[in-house]
């Protein structure tokens, strides 16, 4: 059966600053925290990455020749604003110059404005658990709108919130304790309010909206207590980010789950009204999979643990503790499970939940590359992987969700969060090898030739 999309969907593909770009202390980039990080073990550096500052022209090229109709990436902080507080004019030529080679060679550009890399000189601060960076947060992105909203239809405010909370320890972020996890988390929420209230009430089109990690959570058995704990991981893994973003509210179980954390942040009046007036437009989502859970009883030696990375489970005792999913495989990378109907119940869960528009901004597969001695690489596997994630896209449209665009992970091979270059996603191969630089020559992959066909097809034929 053909699988035709709506028209004006958006095809497009996926990308962040700090893997991608490299040129990290070029014209006038201070350091984030993903610069002054140490790099994990047997991982490469964010310093050069694709170096897709100094060849963003062919790669918007190559884009151009995939079909992409738009490309989601985020905005370097530490380009576009210094220590002192300055707008640095080469950072801002530079997303300017992005944005319009972007839209010359026909691509939507989807921005975000912050995707995991906080200025150091902001981190030196206290972070996001200081209560001032709501406000530096907010002067950045005004910047961000004055100069670039008369060309961008949406912006997505802070990628994977949640997994910054859940998983932060592979994103950049120091140890902290749950307490002062989730008062920077507030923070985090405050400050996108108040984005979307500069936005809404600025003089700019558009939409703007949050761009969370979100995955359906199944319980492992049927038993009531699996169901229950199921739903709580839930409200806490999404809805707490997800109805702070669009009804401006803290999820009820979320907030009984804080408690029990002794992790309750501090929230003023202000801050309630604040959110609870400014909320999105449409939601963008990462989908890579699902999770599943069963109950986790309080007894002796019950602990609480934090994610190991952005698609492994948690626990809290009283509420739920990741259980082992038998119906699904895994990728060969990191053993995440693979689960493309997953895409479709969790697409039906948010829209079910806040009836906006919804876009995938991240779906892929992390996988080793072989060039081969011809410079093809036959990565097989990705289309298997995308194929059938699409097709459940698809289906949820079917199903009646409203969605806009999908945007895979990665548009072109970059640094992975924590496992360097090695773990592959891209369309476009980027010669280089986890520490040897060689050429950084483009090559494209079969997936590229595939999703070059899937996009003029405009679905799956
Ligand atoms: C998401 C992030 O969590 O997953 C991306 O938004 C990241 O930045 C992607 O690269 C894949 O994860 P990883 O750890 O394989 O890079």
């Amino acid at each position: 059966m053909n699988k035709i999309f709506p028209k004006d969907f958006l095809w497009g593909a996926s990308t962040s600053a700090y893997q991608v770009e490299g040129a990290w202390n070029e014209d006038g980039k201070e350091p984030s925290i993903q610069d002054t990080m140490k790099p994990f073990p047997n991982t490469t550096d964010f310093k050069v990455t694709a170096d897709f500052y100094h060849h963003y022209k062919e790669d918007i090229k190559m884009f151009k020749e995939l079909g992409l109709k738009a490309y989601r990436f985020s905005i370097a902080w530490t380009r576009i604003i210094t220590a002192q507080g300055k707008v640095n004019p080469k950072g801002i030529a530079f997303y300017n110059n992005l944005i319009n080679e972007l839209l010359e060679n026909g691509i939507e550009p989807i921005p975000t404005v912050f995707h995991f890399d906080l200025p150091q000189s902001l981190e030196e601060k206290g972070g996001w658990g200081n209560r001032q960076t709501i406000d530096r947060f907010v002067e950045y992105c005004k910047v961000l709108f004055d100069n670039y909203a008369d060309r961008v239809n949406y912006w997505q405010t802070i990628n994977e919130q949640n997994m910054l909370v859940f998983a932060g320890r592979v994103l950049g972020q120091k140890k902290k304790s749950w307490k002062e996890v989730f008062q920077g988390n507030h923070h985090m929420l405050v400050a996108q309010a108040k984005v979307m209230q500069l936005f809404h009430e600025g003089i700019y089109e558009g939409k703007i909206g949050p761009a969370p990690n979100i995955s359906c959570v199944y319980p492992k058995t049927q038993k009531p207590e699996d169901v229950l704990a199921a739903e709580n991981m839930s409200a806490f893994r999404n809805w707490l980010f997800l109805d702070a973003a669009a009804y401006g509210i803290y999820n009820h179980r979320a907030v009984q789950i804080l408690k029990s954390l002794d992790a309750m942040p501090e929230i003023t009046d202000e801050d309630r009204i604040v959110m609870r007036e400014n909320t999105a437009d449409f939601i963008a989502f990462n989908y890579y999979n699902s999770t599943t859970v069963e109950a986790f009883p309080i007894e002796a030696g019950a602990e609480a643990k934090k994610a190991a990375d952005q698609q492994s489970g948690f626990a809290i005792p009283g509420y739920f503790k990741p259980a082992k999913n038998t119906h699904l495989q895994k990728t060969k990378f990191s053993q995440w499970s693979i689960d493309p109907v997953g895409l479709r119940i969790t697409a039906n869960e948010i829209y079910d939940r806040y009836h906006l528009p919804v876009i995938i901004t991240e779906n892929g597969l992390g996988q080793e590359d072989t060039l081969t001695s011809d410079n093809k690489v036959h990565d097989d596997y990705r289309i298997d992987y995308l194929e059938q994630h699409i097709e459940q896209v698809y289906l949820s449209i079917q199903d009646g969700v409203e969605f806009i665009g999908y945007c895979p992970w990665s548009a072109i091979d970059l640094v992975s969060t924590h496992e360097g270059f090695k773990k592959r996603y891209g369309f476009i191969y980027v010669n280089r090898d986890e520490f040897d630089l060689k050429d950084l020559k483009r090559y494209k992959k079969d997936s590229f030739y595939w999703y070059q066909k899937v996009i003029a097809d405009n679905g799956l034929k």
